[in-house]
Parts: C-alpha cells; sequence; structure tokens
C-alpha cells in the first residue's frame, strides 16, 4: 500500500526546524507535519517569507504552531547568529526533527558567499553542514528525534572533488556543482549516521530525495533571463510525464522524517520511473555516497571550511 500523508504519526508535543519551508517542497512538508500536530520553526531568508509562509499554515491548520525566523545558509555568520538565538530561545535540548531542506540549484554563473565558498555548494551542504553541528546539542537525545537531509538524484552524476571543491578549476552549473552539493548531502547523512552509531546515540539521521516537482528551484537558481536555458527547456518538456507536484514531492522527506519504518542511514524516494515521481520507497545511494573514507574527509574537510568543530557524543 502507497504511504500517504494520512499515514504520518501524531507529531502533537513534537517540534520541529524545518530550512526552506516557506516555498515549494519545504512548504508542504511543513503543512503536513503542522496538521499532524507539531509545532513548526520555519527559518526563511527574510523574516516577511518567513511569516507569509506561517500564514498560509495557519489558513489550513488554524491553530498550528508556527514560529518564523530568519536565516541565510548562505552564509556562516546568519547560520550562527541563528543558532545561537535558538539555543537561547530554547536552552534545553528540544527539538525532536531538524529537516534540512533549503537549496538552490544550477545558478548559471559561478557566485561566492560572504564566507568566498560557491553559492551551491555552500546554500545546499556547507549550511545545512554548520547548522546542524550548531544545533546538534539542542536536538533531544531520545529515540524518536530524527535529522534529516534532503539530497536530489542528482547525487548520481555528482563527485566529490577535493581539489575542486568551491568549483574554482571549473563550473558547471548542474552536474557539477548542484550535483555535488547533493552528493555531499547524501554522504553527510550517511557519515552522520555512522557517528550517531558509533557513539550509541538514540537520534537517527535519514535522508530523502523528491524526484522531480516544479517549484521555485528550477527558476531561482537559473533565473528568468534566459528562455533557452537548459534547465527550463527540460523542465518544460518533461514535466507533463515525469513530474509530481510539491505536496507529493514532500513525501518521501515525510516518511524520512516520520514513518516508523525509516531505518538509521535510509535513503528514501518516490517510488516510480526512474525515482521521478511516485509514493515514498527505499531510494538507490550512490556508490561513492556509502565510502568512509570519502566521508570522513569530506566532514573534516566541512569543519575546516566552517570553523566548527562538530564532535558526535
Ligand atoms: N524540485 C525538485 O524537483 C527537486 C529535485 C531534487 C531535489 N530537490 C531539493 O528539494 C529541496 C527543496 O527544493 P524546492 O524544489 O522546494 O525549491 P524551492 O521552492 O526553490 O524552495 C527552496 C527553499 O530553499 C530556500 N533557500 C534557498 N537559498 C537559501 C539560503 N541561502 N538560505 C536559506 N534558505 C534558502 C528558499 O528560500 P527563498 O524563497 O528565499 O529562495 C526556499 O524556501 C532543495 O534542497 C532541492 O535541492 C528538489
Amino acid at each position: 500500500m502507497n504511504w500517504t500523508a494520512q499515514d504520518i504519526p501524531s507529531q502533537q508535543g513534537r517540534r520541529v526546524l524545518i530550512t526552506g519551508a516557506n516555498s515549494g517542497i519545504g512548504f508542504h512538508t511543513a503543512l503536513e507535519l503542522a496538521r499532524h500536530g507539531a509545532e513548526i520553526i520555519l527559518p526563511a531568508r527574510t523574516i516577511e517569507k518567513a511569516t507569509a509562509a506561517a500564514d498560509r499554515i495557519k489558513q489550513a491548520v488554524p491553530n498550528a504552531q508556527i514560529v518564523p525566523e530568519v536565516l541565510d545558509l548562505a552564509d556562516l555568520s546568519s547560520v550562527r547568529a541563528f543558532a545561537e538565538r535558538i539555543l537561547r530561545l530554547y536552552p534545553q535540548p528540544s527539538l525532536d526533527l531538524l529537516i534540512n531542506n533549503a537549496g538552490v540549484m544550477a545558478i548559471p554563473k559561478r557566485q561566492l558567499t560572504p564566507d568566498g565558498y560557491e553559492r551551491q555548494f555552500a546554500t545546499n551542504y556547507l549550511g545545512p553542514f554548520a547548522l546542524t553541528a550548531r544545533l546538534f546539542r539542542a536536538v533531544k537525545p531520545v529515540s524518536g528525534s530524527r535529522i534529516v537531509i534532503v539530497s536530489s538524484s542528482a547525487n548520481r552524476v555528482g563527485r566529490i572533488d577535493f581539489e575542486n571543491l568551491q568549483s574554482e578549476r571549473r563550473y558547471s552549473p548542474t552536474s557539477g556543482a548542484y550535483a555535488q552539493s547533493k552528493l555531499a548531502d547524501s554522504i553527510f547523512a550517511i557519515e552522520l549516521q555512522r557517528r550517531l552509531t558509533a557513539s550509541h546515540s538514540p537520534i537517527i539521521a535519514t535522508a530523502a530525495h523528491p524526484g522531480i516537482a516544479i517549484t521555485n528551484l528550477q527558476k531561482s537558481g537559473p533565473g528568468e533571463t534566459s528562455l533557452l536555458n537548459p534547465t527550463r527547456i527540460m523542465t518544460a518538456l518533461l514535466k507533463p510525464f515525469f513530474t509530481h507536484d510539491a505536496s507529493h514531492a514532500a513525501l518521501p522527506t515525510l516518511y524520512a522524517a516520520t514513518a516508523p519504518d525509516a531505518t538509521p542511514g535510509g535513503y528514501y524516494g518516490p517510488n516510480g520511473f526512474q525515482e521521478l515521481k511516485g509514493a515514498p520507497a527505499e531510494a538507490r545511494i550512490p556508490r561513492m555516497a556509502l565510502d568512509p573514507a570519502i566521508a570522513a574527509r569530506l566532514w573534516q574537510v566541512s569543519e575546516q571550511l566552517t570553523g566548527i568543530e562538530f564532535p558526535i557524543a
């Protein structure tokens, strides 16, 4: 039987932090979690965007508890300030779920963040790594607590190129920088679980990919400038056949976040042709994501680049 949003267990009394929930798949993930009783901490790049999303959720779920917040994952000082506010607001470990969903895709020309890192790698991977590291002690050390990382099936064409991590030597927007950042997400989820297991933590790490849904993602990266942009052309051609809407695309994340059957280190995506659309099921993990040596090196490099030690204890 297909797993749907109706199968989400009660989230009453649970506190969720989800990034990128003012739009697309993250919005629908937050909406369903709120519908099932969770309190949602909803950071967006501006407080206006966060408040507007909170209002939209409250229209559908009038008694929803939403805490709008500000976070720019592409700026490590913003990640730090946000994490410090959360830790001040909730001094005791009180997060049940941390969902790293926010992302950007296919920025046509290489851009650098305020920290000097390539924007897709910074937003999709380094920022979430830093956020998870800073907020790890806010996650309740109990069974039922989860850290979820949203990847992409683009991880299959990615490789971690330690000599070109910031695309400083060559920049390819989709198959290079985006795919690398999403492979890094998969590696992060698996390595995080390795470390949680080694330290006997009851917290688990899971990952998910949504298949394909037409959201702001396809325009926020490529921009509106070129009608001949390959991503836009591909999107228009494939849309009727190979995409599902954002509410369905949110289901693998919701499964990874809430299903009692989700396994530590598990990776979930749609069960249809090429995992493009369909109901949540186990997804194919690229071989490079399973290599512990690459994972250990990436972790160490990420600690250096973010300036944050991330011990799991
Ligand atoms: N849609 C797909 O087909 C697809 C396929 C594979 C994987 N994914 C993954 O699914 C996740 C959600 O994507 P989506 O399709 O829902 O796209 P979306 O509608 O563009 O949502 C992306 C969210 O991330 C936020 N974000 C972007 N840069 C940020 C930053 N620097 N700091 C904080 N938040 C930032 C966006 O905020 P703003 O509104 O301010 O831009 C937005 O809320 C992403 O990780 C994406 O890589 C999507």
